[in-house]
């Protein structure tokens, strides 16, 4: 038994982001874009600004967007009477418009409240409109909001089903000019939402080959697109994956991987993908033996003679993107890692087909240098 459900419309293809004016007025006249200052900077952004009517622009979201973001964004909203929300930019732009797209229909002044404090979100929202300009968090089409609450030392996801965006304008043409250490984080970062998809212990046949064609994509064009940025196919190509990877593990939720990449974050300041990247060989090698021979399907879709041969390729594309793959290229003590492993048991970690213990994780630590 299963079930699945994308409340949220896709409209995807290059140059989409120019109907951007008429997709938001049918939810309203005053409308207000989210995006950060690096972003707002860029000329296809400034473009999407100069064509739409009556909208204020916010640009204060920063990179693992915080608690005080949503907050001021918020107040924004309120203060404007703002009828439509249009995030344009990565996962940050777009996880920090859908928490202040919901917080400003409570009567609460932090989204503290629902993030540290664990309050529940009801269903009203302002409509969020989302336009990726990274192709990894797929953050336009899951009901979740990764927040950093920085004063409580506190960063994981919130979902709810308000989190949805009513619309996904998904225009690959905004990706060209995400520079390369990025595009491999968040490519791998997509690539990390496609295997725990379809590994999570509530995975389902529509995820499944949505995360298999997610991950066949990103294995056979990040690569390319590594070597050679310009690389417009193959950038169109990455769009696509991960929106298909974000729809992939939506539902299914995430495991291991994102388990223990929030203290990686956390502590010792990993970029997302990064950190998820980083013990994707060995959770693919621990997770395998317990998957009834799945993983050996899903390596044989994506067109490699067995796992080793996929895990290979990951690792090459760590290489090429420049993340680390140890953790002294990491600049992880040591002696840190009895708490990264003790901070890494966040329930995602319940969603592993393997049910993950401590020497786990010690094992996995051995091998990336511990
Ligand atoms: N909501 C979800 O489902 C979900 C899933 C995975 C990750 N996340 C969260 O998303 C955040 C990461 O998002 P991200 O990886 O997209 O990165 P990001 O939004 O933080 O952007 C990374 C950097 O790239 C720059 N950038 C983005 N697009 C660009 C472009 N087209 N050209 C040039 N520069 C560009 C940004 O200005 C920023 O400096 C993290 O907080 C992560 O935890 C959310
Ligand atoms: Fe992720």
């Amino acid at each position: 038994m299963w079930n699945f459900k994308l409340p949220t419309e896709i409209i995807f293809g290059n140059g989409v982001s120019a109907n951007l004016e008429e997709i938001a007025s049918g939810f309203g006249s005053r409308k207000m874009l989210v995006t950060d200052k690096v972003l707002a900077e860029l000329p296809a952004i400034q473009k999407i600004v100069a064509g739409l009517k009556n909208v204020s622009v916010f640009s204060d979201v920063q990179p693992n967007p915080t608690v005080v973001n949503v907050d001021s964004l918020a107040a924004r909203l309120r203060d404007e009477k703002i009828e439509v929300v249009i995030a344009v930019g990565g996962g940050s732009s777009i996880d920090c418009a859908k928490a202040a797209a919901c917080l400003v229909m409570t009567d609460e002044k932090s989204i503290r409240a629902f993030h540290t404090e664990g309050k529940k979100f009801g269903l009203s929202h302002l409509p969020v409109i989302a336009a990726p300009t990274t192709a990894g968090t797929g953050s336009e089409v899951t009901p979740f909001a990764v927040l950093d609450d920085v004063e409580k030392n506190k960063k994981g996801p919130i979902a709810s089903d308000s989190f949805y965006p009513v619309k996904a304008v998904v225009d690959p043409e905004l990706t060209y000019s995400v520079p390369v250490k990025v595009t491999a984080m968040t490519g791998l970062d997509a690539l990390s939402h496609a295997i725990e998809g379809y590994w999570s212990k509530n995975h389902q046949p529509i995820c499944d080959i949505l995360a298999m064609e997610a991950a066949k994509k990103i294995l056979s064009n990040l690569g390319n697109v590594l070597d050679n940025p310009s690389d417009k196919k193959g950038r169109n190509e990455l769009s696509y994956a991960s929106l298909t990877a974000g729809m992939a593990f939506q539902m299914p939720k995430n495991a291991i991987m994102h388990a223990c990449s929030f203290p990686l974050s956390n502590r010792f300041h990993m970029p997302h993908g990064s950190a998820c990247a980083f013990t994707m060989e060995e959770t693919i090698r621990l997770n395998a033996p317990f998957m009834s021979g799945r993983m050996e399907v899903f390596a044989d879709y994506c067109g490699f003679e067995n796992i080793e041969g996929m895990i290979q390729t990951i690792r090459n594309l760590k290489k090429k993107g420049g993340l680390p793959s140890t953790i002294q290229e990491a600049g992880i003590p040591r002696e840190q890692i009895d708490i990264l492993i003790e901070e890494s048991f966040h329930p995602l970690m319940n969603n592993n087909p393997k049910e993950v213990t401590k020497e786990d994780l010690e094992n996995i630590y051995r091998e990336l240098g511990a």
